[in-house]
């Protein structure tokens, strides 16, 4: 079962591809895919993914890593609008600075699909975009939060994705007004990492020396699960038991959180879909055809996991989906 098909199946999306029918054809068909960088699990899923989907299609991907610089996608874009290629595909690192060579694309009647962020741009500059809906990532995180601390006073830090960024501006704005009405919640430290577990745990650092060695500290919230499984780690340098001393709820569904929730390490986290690519090759597909308009915004599921939804069973489901 190839990588795509395991991971419709285990997202519950894609129905084209789960339910047998086959994806849509673009042989021949050239596109070019600006990808953020590397930073996390969920990202190089992303990359897997994306390049499985192409190799199932036919297309010929064009693949340029940004190394989470703007100015590198702003440069691949132009490059991929010099070659002529059919589509581009792009999973913008932060929001705005993107009129300019969106412009430049629908200029050169090349159709573009935004992947797993936003942009602030006027909508006719692209095609269509694929992606969740991160207030709501954040609002199932938080409410998870809300339900778990039943009534008791809780102080969360917060690991912020990269400045700017979609998921980090919606996931902040989300997980506030899920604990709005709770008085018992509040956030008393909030940074960024970056979305890489490297800064996840630096930062972690910070905070629990910050706050009485970890003793005030009763959540961690991360904008991803890398981020998660840094702080997880600063915790246990600590000498405090991560997932229980303090809770850990992230986004994403990467194996290695499964495996820290299984370990009681991590107590939640709100499930991304990789698969961004199939509905966006599927959008073009028609779009190419016959100039058939897509929806706008595709929205992908967020789903939440915990202890209770077979921890182990979901790391085996995606181990070697990738990430
Ligand atoms: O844009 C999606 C986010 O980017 C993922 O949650 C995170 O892991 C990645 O870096």
């Amino acid at each position: 079962m190839s990588i795509v098909t395991k991971l419709a199946l285990v997202a519950g999306l894609a129905t084209a591809l789960s339910s047998g029918v086959m994806a849509q054809d673009l042989t021949g068909k050239v596109i070019g895919f600006s990808q953020i960088g590397s930073e996390s699990g969920w990202r190089a899923a992303e990359t897997s993914v994306t390049r499985q989907q192409a190799e199932e299609r036919g297309v010929d991907l064009k693949f340029a890593d940004a190394q989470q610089k703007q100015e590198n996608q702003i440069k691949a874009i132009r490059g991929f609008i010099a070659q002529g290629v059919d589509a581009i595909l792009v999973a913008p690192v932060v929001a705005t600075g993107w009129d300019e060579v969106l412009t430049e694309a629908k200029e050169a009647e090349i159709p573009v699909v935004l992947l797993d962020r936003g942009v602030d741009a006027p909508e006719d500059l692209y095609l269509a975009s694929v992606a969740s809906d991160q207030v709501v990532e954040g609002r199932v995180a938080g409410q998870w939060l809300v339900d778990t601390v039943a009534g008791a006073d809780c102080k969360v830090v917060e690991l912020q994705g990269t400045v700017g960024s979609t998921p980090a501006i919606n996931r902040k704005q989300g997980f506030e007004e899920a604990i709005a009405g709770a008085s018992n919640i509040s956030i008393i430290r909030s940074q960024t990492g970056d979305f890489t577990r490297s800064k996840g745990k630096e930062v972690m650092e910070g905070f629990i020396k910050a706050e009485n060695g970890g003793a005030d500290i009763c959540a961690v919230y991360a904008h991803n699960d890398d981020m998660a499984v840094g702080a997880i780690q600063a915790i246990k340098d600590a000498g405090l038991k991560p997932g229980t001393d303090i809770l850990v709820v992230s986004i994403d569904a990467v194996p290695d959180i499964f495996t820290a929730i299984a370990a009681g390490e991590a107590n939640a986290t709100v499930e991304l879909t990789p698969n961004m690519a199939g509905p966006a090759f599927d959008v073009l597909a028609a779009y190419l055809a016959d100039r058939t308009e897509p929806e706008k915004f595709i929205i992908t599921e967020s789903k939440l996991y915990t202890a209770a939804d077979d921890p182990a069973g979901e790391y085996e489901r995606r181990k070697d989906l990738g990430y």
